[in-house]
C-alpha cells in the first residue's frame, strides 16, 4: 500500500488517503490466478488473433461493418459506440462467434462525466478537492458502464501553461502537484475503489508533453529536457500510474525531434522499465499513422514498427498493426515476444474488469442510472465548489427578490455551458442560468440576451441598456462557447470575443450593479472588462447543473470557494506565465513601465530586469487565486523542527480565523522553495492544500504533514532525491501571499 506523500490533518485527527493499487474484482481471482489466464489464453491464440487483440476500431454506428473481423477474432477494441443494443451485439459477435470469445474493451471519452456532464476537467481543478472529483468520476463511471462502456480515455494530465492551447479546458492547469492529486482522484473514482461491473478503465494522457504544444498551436513540437519532463511533466502520470492506473495514450506531439508514440525512452524506459507499468498502452487517434506525416517514418509498416518495439500494445485507427505485424514478426523486425507482452497486457485489463465473466449489459437497466438525482446533486456541489470569484465590491451575495435583467451570451446556452468533450451530455437536460433563475424568481426576471452568441458583433445596445435601467441588478453571463476550446481549438487572443467588452461597457451606463460570469474553457483576458463590473465569477465550463450552482452562489446559499488552477494573465502576450517559474539572474525589481518611461530615457536607466514594459512581470491573477464572501487570516505559522533530514516529516501548525460575516470554506495552500540546487529551482512549488471549513468568527489550530521526501526533484546528476540546504515554506490562500518561515534540510 503507498501512502499520499503530503499528510493534512487536523490537530487532533490525522487523516491518511491511501493510494491503492490496482483493484481486482474479486470473481476474477488473484494476481497469479490472473497471470495464469493470461498465458493460457495467450498460448492457445495464433499470431492473427494476437495482432488482432491489438487493434481498436472506431465502432461508426454500424455493425454489419465488423461482422467478418470479430468473427476472426482482428479487433480488440471499439470507440465511439453508445448504443446499449449495438454495443451487447457487438459484444456478442466476439464472444460468441470467433474462435477464442475474448470479449471487446468498448471503449469512448467519457472526460467530465457521461450524460451528466460535471465541469470541465479546469473546472473541476479549480475545486481543489480531489475526494469530490473522484466522486464525479464514479457517477461517470456508473453512467458510461451502465451502456457498457468499460474504458474511457480520461483523465489528461497534461500540464498546460498557455492559455491559447484550447486544450487546457481538459486538464488540471499548470501545477504538476494539483495535476497529480486530481489524477489520483480519477482513476480511483472510473476504477472504483472495490472493482466491480461498474468499474471503467482509466487511461491517463496525452504521454507525453502535449500541453508544452509550442505557441499554445495544438499538436505542435515541444523541446521539453529530460529534467522538464522528470521534474514537471512525468510526476502526474506517475503519481497515476501508482494509484492503479490501467491504461496510457501516446500523445501526438514530437518531443525534442521523438513522436511520442514511437519514442522508446518515455514508453520504454520510463514507464515499463522505472515504473513498471503493465497496463495497456494505446495510441492516440492514428498518432502511429501521424508519424509519417512528421517525417518519422517512410510508411504504415515503418512507424507500426516503431511503436510497437518502442511499446505500444494497441493501435487506435492506423490499422498499421493489423495490416503489417505479421510479416515484421516473420521477418524479425519485431519479436514475437514483444507481441505476447503487447496481447498480455490488453487481456489484463479484459480479466480485470470482469468482461470474460460478465460480456453483456442490461440494456432496461442502463436508462434507469442516467441523470439519477444524485448525479445531478453531485454535479450541481462540484460547479459549487468550482466557480472563483475574481471581483467583488461587496454587491455579493445578493438577497431578497430583486428584479433581475439576466443578459449575455452564455445566460442560456444548453448546449455551450456543457463544455468540450461533452458528446453523451444532453442539452435538453442542461439547466441553464436563465431557466433557474425565471423559476426561483418568477415574474421578476427580464431576459434581453444582448448577443445570441459570443462571436457576434453588434453595435448599440439600447435595448439592454433600457432593461438594465428597469431592473434592481444586472446579471451579466459572458465568456465563450464551448467549440471555442478543447482538441484543435486554439486562439491567438484571448481576450472576450465579439462585442462582449461593449455589452459590459454599455450596461455600466444604466448605473445598476452589474454581477457579471464568466463561463469559459481558458482563463480569457479580462483585465479591462473587471472595471465595468461590480462583481466577476469564473466558471469554466460548468456542464448540465451550472444554471443552479450559479444561482446558488449569487444569491449566497453557497459561498464561492474555487480557486485558480492557473495564471490568469493580463494579456496573452504574457503567455507562458506561470507561479513556478525559475528564479532569472535578474528578477523584476518595480522598474518604470512604459506611460513612465521619459521621451530620450537613457538605454540603461530603466534598470535590467526581467519584465514586459508595457505589462510588467505580474499576471492579472496568480495560480491559487479566488475570493470569499468571508473573509480569512492566517496566523502562529510555525514548523516543528528548523532542522529536517531526508527521511523526517515537516509539521507545519498555523491558526486559520474566519475573519468576515459568513461561513465559508478556504483552500489552504502549503508552498516552497528550495533556495539553492544543483540547478536552479523554482520561486515557489505547491506541496500541500486542502479545503477547511470554518463558521464565521471561527478560529482552528491545523496541522499539515509534508515528508521531506516531497522535496526531491531530478538534478544535475539525474537522480531524483532531496538536496539538503535552505528552504522557505508559506502557508497562504494563493501562490502571491504570505509571509516565509524558514527550515533547513541537512
Ligand atoms: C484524439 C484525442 O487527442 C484524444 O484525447 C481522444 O481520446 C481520442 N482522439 C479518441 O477520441
Amino acid at each position: 500500500m503507498q501512502v499520499h506523500k503530503s499528510i493534512f490533518a487536523l490537530v487532533a485527527l490525522t487523516v491518511i488517503f491511501s493510494c491503492t493499487r490496482r483493484n481486482v474484482s474479486s470473481t476474477v481471482g488473484s494476481t497469479s490466478q490472473v497471470e495464469s489466464r493470461i498465458e493460457s489464453i495467450l498460448s492457445q491464440m495464433t499470431l492473427a488473433e494476437k495482432i488482432g487483440q491489438m487493434n481498436q476500431v472506431s465502432a461508426g454506428g454500424d455493425v454489419n461493418n465488423y461482422v467478418d473481423a470479430l468473427r476472426k477474432g482482428q479487433i480488440g477494441s471499439i470507440l465511439n459506440e453508445v448504443d446499449p443494443v449495438k454495443i451487447n451485439e457487438f459484444q456478442r459477435l466476439a464472444v460468441e462467434e470467433s474462435r477464442l470469445g475474448i470479449p471487446l474493451l468498448v471503449s469512448r471519452d467519457v472526460i467530465h462525466g457521461f450524460h451528466t456532464i460535471f465541469p470541465i476537467p479546469l473546472g473541476l481543478a479549480a475545486t481543489f478537492d480531489p475526494a469530490l472529483t473522484e466522486e464525479g468520476a464514479r457517477v461517470a463511471a456508473i453512467e458510461a458502464t451502465a451502456q457498457g462502456i468499460r474504458w474511457t480515455f480520461s483523465p489528461m494530465l497534461d500540464i498546460a501553461r498557455d492559455p491559447r492551447w484550447g486544450r487546457i479546458a481538459e486538464g488540471s492547469g499548470e501545477d504538476p502537484y494539483l495535476d497529480a492529486r486530481m489524477a489520483e482522484a480519477m482513476v480511483h473514482g472510473y476504477q472504483g475503489r472495490t472493482a466491480d461491473s461498474t468499474s471503467m478503465a482509466a487511461c491517463i494522457k496525452h504521454f507525453v508533453g502535449y500541453g508544452a504544444a509550442e505557441g499554445g498551436r495544438d499538436y505542435n513540437s515541444t523541446f521539453l529536457t529530460e529534467r522538464q519532463l522528470r521534474n514537471i511533466y512525468l510526476p502526474p502520470f506517475e503519481a497515476a500510474v501508482k494509484a492503479g492506473a490501467m491504461t496510457l495514450m501516446t500523445s501526438f506531439n514530437d518531443n525534442d525531434g521523438v513522436p511520442s508514440t514511437g519514442n522508446t525512452f518515455v514508453v520504454k524506459d520510463v514507464l515499463r522499465d522505472e515504473w513498471g507499468f503493465d497496463g495497456l498502452v494505446v495510441t492516440d487517434w492514428n498518432s502511429m499513422g501521424e508519424m509519417i506525416n512528421h517525417g518519422f517514418g517512410v510508411d504504415r509498416k515503418d512507424v507500426a514498427q516503431k511503436a510497437v518495439n518502442a511499446g505500444v500494445d494497441m493501435d487506435m485507427m492506423t490499422f498499421g498493426f493489423v495490416s503489417h505485424l505479421e510479416e515484421l514478426v516473420k521477418s524479425g523486425a519485431v519479436k514475437e515476444k514483444t507481441i505476447d507482452n503487447a496481447v498480455r497486457n490488453i487481456l489484463r485489463v479484459k480479466i480485470l474488469l470482469g468482461l470474460f465473466e460478465n460480456p453483456y449489459i442490461n440494456v432496461e437497466a442502463a436508462k434507469a442510472v442516467q441523470y439519477a438525482p444524485e448525479h445531478l446533486a453531485s454535479a450541481r456541489k462540484t460547479v459549487e465548489e468550482s466557480v472563483i470569484l475574481l471581483k467583488n465590491d461587496g454587491i455579493l451575495p445578493l438577497n431578497g427578490t430583486p428584479r433581475i435583467l439576466v443578459t449575455g451570451p452564455l445566460a442560456n446556452a444548453p448546449h455551450d455551458q456543457l463544455g468540450t468533450w461533452a458528446f453523451d451530455g444532453e442539452k435538453s437536460h442542461t439547466v441553464t442560468p436563465l431557466k433557474t433563475l425565471q423559476e426561483r424568481f418568477p415574474g421578476r426576471v427580464e431576459y434581453v440576451p444582448g448577443l445570441t452568441f459570443s462571436r457576434e458583433k453588434r453595435s448599440g445596445f439600447a435595448d439592454v441598456v433600457a432593461a438594465a435601467k428597469r431592473a434592481d441588478v444586472v446579471l451579466v453571463f459572458l465568456g465563450e462557447e464551448a467549440i471555442l476550446s478543447g482538441e484543435a481549438h486554439s486562439l491567438a487572443d484571448l481576450n472576450l470575443k465579439g462585442s462582449q467588452s461593449e455589452l459590459l461597457a454599455a450596461l455600466k451606463t444604466a448605473g445598476k450593479p452589474i454581477v457579471a460570469t464568466v463561463i469559459a474553457g481558458r482563463p480569457l483576458t479580462i483585465e479591462r472588462d473587471l472595471p465595468n463590473v461590480d462583481a466577476m465569477l469564473y466558471s469554466f465550463h460548468p456542464g448540465t447543473m451550472g444554471g443552479p450552482a450559479l444561482a446558488n452562489l449569487i444569491f449566497g446559499d453557497v459561498n464561492p470557494s474555487g480557486k485558480a488552477p492557473i495564471t490568469f494573465l493580463r494579456t496573452v502576450g504574457q503567455a507562458p506565465l506561470y507561479y513556478a517559474h525559475n528564479m532569472t539572474g535578474r528578477p523584476y525589481n518595480g522598474e518604470t513601465l512604459l506611460d513612465d518611461i521619459p521621451a530620450e530615457a537613457g538605454q540603461t536607466s530603466l534598470g535590467n530586469t526581467s519584465y514586459y514594459l508595457d505589462y510588467g512581470a505580474y499576471p492579472l491573477f496568480p495560480f491559487g487565486y479566488g475570493l470569499s464572501y468571508t473573509t480569512f487570516a492566517y496566523s502562529c505559522i510555525g514548523l516543528d523542527k528548523d532542522t529536517y533530514k531526508a527521511d523526517d516529516t515537516i509539521s507545519i501548525s498555523f491558526t486559520l480565523s474566519n475573519t468576515g460575516a459568513y461561513d465559508g470554506t478556504e483552500v489552504v495552500q502549503v508552498y516552497i522553495r528550495d533556495l539553492v540546487g544543483s540547478i536552479t529551482r523554482p520561486v515557489k512549488e505547491l506541496k500541500a492544500f486542502e479545503r477547511i471549513n470554518l463558521k464565521s468568527g471561527e478560529s482552528r489550530t491545523l496541522t499539515i504533514q509534508i515528508p521531506v521526501q516531497e522535496l526531491a526533484f531530478t538534478g544535475l546528476d539525474g537522480i531524483k532525491k532531496v538536496e539538503p540546504g535552505e528552504f522557505r515554506l508559506w502557508v497562504a490562500g494563493d501562490s502571491a501571499s504570505g509571509t516565509p518561515v524558514s527550515f533547513t534540510i541537512i
